[in-house]
């Protein structure tokens, strides 16, 4: 290893997909600064360029590639720069992005994201291309990094993997099987995180519902144990997700907790109360239903009905009123008519979503609907968006009308576009802009709701008794993100 790589080693990465990619992306960072690299925003000046890529959608991929393609130009100037693909599309393409990508040196994997700083030295040393896509899942009973973003929310993880089979997704040959990380080290972090002055967590897995079914040790309540005990001091009880959250209400000082995703199908009561009755967990949940026709649903493999998702969301509503609920929805899945789209409409006018991620069918090679023809035309597929984004307008804009005139606690995440503007999130996930001369940054606020638009809501600060709420400034600079 040359003196010159040792003094100055710096990284540059960047980040594609969902938020369990950047918060993968966050323990990479973590694990590299703790080896002495310093990270760099930009790439001209990097010794070691990590893109982590996602493979949910074609368009994700090709975006990568593109990148990389531009990156390797930087090899001309500086033959030991390290250029490296992580993540799911290398634990996809494996040896075939070598072959898209001659110049780059690095393919690993998401279960092998910890052996990066091992497969960096080795690279830099033996100055040859290495590959790690081989193992099934991540060892999640290793220690996580605890390197977060500044800010006042964060991520932590809290399983990984996916053992559904829907139709579409490519997911579950990406991330593996699901494992559940120990329930200790869960609290740990966010007690960690809370000293930190973080105030907002946000509990990350492909299927988060699924949480305490399978442990690494392989116990769990679908392991050979079957029910087990959640810690030392705890009566054997079922350790699930609704008992992770209480445990997390109980036991850490955290004051928002939100979580992503779930699966209709295991989004029960249990969950429902434990939303209900834990004060810390936010009114708010992402519930993807993926398209408002029972056939499309079936064909997706989805497992269960429109009807089904429908009162699942009412025996929610009873227990949690003022929930705000956001979804996602794929149009023009092969086979989908114009009778199939509009029960998604239908859907979603009965629903009345606070937002709607709407994505185009991609056929991800390799999953089960890839061997059907992806016969919706490009035009049609447009046009559904179109209609599906302009109805949902209508419908965000209606929601956040409705809030005029309430009261509701925002946290501050940071600055606004103008002068003298805050930026916040409500317990019910609305983006809530407020105005004071007062440096507002991390706390939490009560705001009275003046005016709702369709993506923003803005609101003053709102008078406790008869005074106006005082408010002391607590961060210096606004965080990075
Ligand atoms: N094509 C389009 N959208 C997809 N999603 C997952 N797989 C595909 C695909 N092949 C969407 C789903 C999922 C979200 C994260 O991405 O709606 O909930
Ligand atoms: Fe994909 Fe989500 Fe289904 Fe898992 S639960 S296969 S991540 S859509």
């Amino acid at each position: 290893m040359s003196n010159n790589w040792m003094t100055r080693r710096s990284v540059f990465l960047a980040t594609y997909g969902c938020q369990m990619n950047e918060r993968d992306s966050e323990e990479v960072l973590g694990m590299l600064t703790a080896q002495g690299y310093s990270v760099t925003e930009k790439p001209e000046t990097a010794d070691v360029i990590l893109l982590n890529t996602c493979s949910v959608r074609e368009h994700a991929e090709e975006r990568a590639v593109g990148k990389m393609f531009e990156l390797c130009e930087l090899k001309q100037e500086k033959p030991d720069l390290v250029l490296g693909i992580i993540g799911c599309m290398a634990k996809l393409q494996q040896e075939k992005l070598f072959k898209r990508l001659p110049k780059i040196d690095l393919v690993a994997g998401p279960a092998e994201l910890y052996d990066l700083p091992y497969l960096l030295a080795e690279i830099q040393e033996k100055r040859q291309q290495m590959m790690a896509v081989a193992r099934p899942v991540r060892p999640l009973e290793m220690k996580q990094h605890d390197f977060h973003r500044p800010g006042v929310t964060a991520f932590v993880t809290i399983m990984e993997g996916c053992d559904k089979a829907c139709a579409y997704c490519i997911v579950p040959m990406t991330r593996g099987r699901e494992v559940s990380r120990p329930a200790q080290d869960i609290l740990a972090e966010i007690n960690r995180l809370v000293d930190a002055g973080y105030q907002e967590v946000t509990l990350l897995g492909q299927n988060v519902n699924s949480y305490g079914k399978r442990f690494p040790d392989g116990t769990g309540y679908q392991g050979p144990l079957g029910r087990m005990r959640l810690l030392e001091e705890e009566p054997e009880s079922l350790f699930d997700f609704p008992k992770l959250l209480r445990l997390i209400d109980s036991r850490t000082g955290i004051k928002r907790v939100r979580f992503t995703t779930s699966h209709p199908i295991d989004a029960t009561d249990r969950l429902f109360a434990a939303m209900e009755e834990c004060e810390s967990v936010c009114e708010s949940l992402h519930l993807p239903v993926q398209s408002g026709s029972n056939r499309i649903l079936r064909m997706m493999k989805r497992g269960y009905t429109v009807e089904a998702y429908q009162k699942k969301i009412e025996a929610l509503r009873v227990r949690v009123p003022d929930i705000s609920l956001s979804t996602d929805i794929i149009i023009g899945f092969p086979g989908e008519t114009d009778d199939d789209f509009e029960a998604t409409v239908r859907l979603m006018e009965a629903v009345r979503f606070d937002q709607a991620y709407i994505f185009k069918y991609s056929p991800r090679p390799g999953t089960s609907a890839a061997a059907k023809e992806d016969d919706v035309a490009k035009e049609i597929k447009e046009a559904r968006n179109q209609r599906l984004l302009a109805l949902q307008e209508g419908i965000g804009l209606r929601r956040h009308q409705a809030l005029e005139g309430s009261q509701a606690e925002i946290l501050v995440e940071g600055q606004g576009r103008l002068e003298r503007q805050w930026f916040g999130k409500s317990r019910g996930n609305h983006a809530v802009i407020v105005e004071s001369p007062d440096n507002l940054l991390g706390q939490l606020v009560p705001v009275r709701v003046t005016r709702g638009t369709a993506h923003t809501v803005f609101g003053e600060i709102a008078c406790i008794g008869s005074s106006p709420l005082s408010v002391q400034p607590q961060w210096g600079s606004p965080p990075s993100r």
